[in-house]
């Protein structure tokens, strides 16, 4: 079939000493929230994960509670709603898998949560799908409530064109051109897939850090030793 592979591009936290950018976690949610959310949710993160990482705890606090949040039951037994706390996990968009479907031509947008991991050419291949939507070429037909998209399998695909320049009005003043939000949001959704990424890579240059240590002590106390047999 004709599927494109996705280009490779350069992601800030890909190379083995690199953190993630957390200026671009922080828009990348901003993207997710004000764009994606409304088909796609992301199960795994609550709002006390932002916390250190792309917003301060009042920051994260604040969002949480413009939520409304259904809870229960009560000692009535009753359900109710309550304003979101820092504990509770992003707001799904629908009710259930068959509303999700019914809301976009059958198809089911799939939980953000791991989907960097779970595709192949992970960040490369969001990144090129959010922003490969063209004109299909001549002697292609587009079926019923589908877009073409050269990098989605089969090249036809239910999710349409998600991001336009200015979409959304970053708070650090970055111009949201469709690329610099497909880049942040896929940053956004690298972390979400990995947030312990950064103190992995912490840890492994520590860990060469002591065996080097203790490699250069070893190598100078068996010199040591041998240097009486002469
Ligand atoms: C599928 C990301 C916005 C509806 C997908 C997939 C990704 C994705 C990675 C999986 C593609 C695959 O299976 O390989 C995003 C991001 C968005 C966004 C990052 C925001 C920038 C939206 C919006 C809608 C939507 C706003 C609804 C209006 C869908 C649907 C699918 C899908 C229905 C399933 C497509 C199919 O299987 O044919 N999206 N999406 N998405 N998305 Fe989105």
């Amino acid at each position: 079939d004709e599927t494109l592979e996705p280009p490779k591009y350069p992601w800030n936290h890909s190379g083995p000493l690199s953190s993630f950018d957390a200026a671009a976690i922080r828009r990348g949610h901003q993207v997710y929230k004000n764009v994606c959310a409304s088909c796609h949710s992301m199960e795994s993160i609550a709002y006390r994960n932002l916390i250190g990482v792309a917003y301060t705890e009042e920051e994260a606090k604040a969002m949480a509670e413009e939520e409304e949040v259904e809870d229960g039951p009560n000692e009535e037994g009753e359900m109710f709603t309550r304003p979101g706390r820092l504990s509770d996990h992003f707001p799904a968009p629908y009710p259930n898998d068959e509303a999700a479907r019914y809301a976009n031509s059958g198809a089911l947008p799939p939980d953000l949560s791991y989907i960097v991991k779970a595709r192949h050419h992970g960040e490369d291949y969001i990144f090129a799908l959010l922003t490969g939507y063209r004109d299909p070429p001549e002697g292609v037909n587009i079926r019923e409530g589908l877009n073409y998209n050269p990098y989605f399998t089969g090249g036809q695909i239910a999710m349409a064109r998600a991001l336009y320049d200015g979409a959304v009005e970053f708070d650090d003043g970055t111009p949201a051109t469709t690329s610099q939000m497909a880049k942040d949001v896929v940053t956004f959704l690298a972390w979400a897939s990995d947030p312990h990424q950064d103190e992995r890579k912490k840890m492994g240059v520590q860990a060469l850090f002591t065996l080097s240590v203790l490699f250069l002590f070893a190598l100078y106390s068996k010199r040591l030793r041998w240097s009486l047999y002469k």
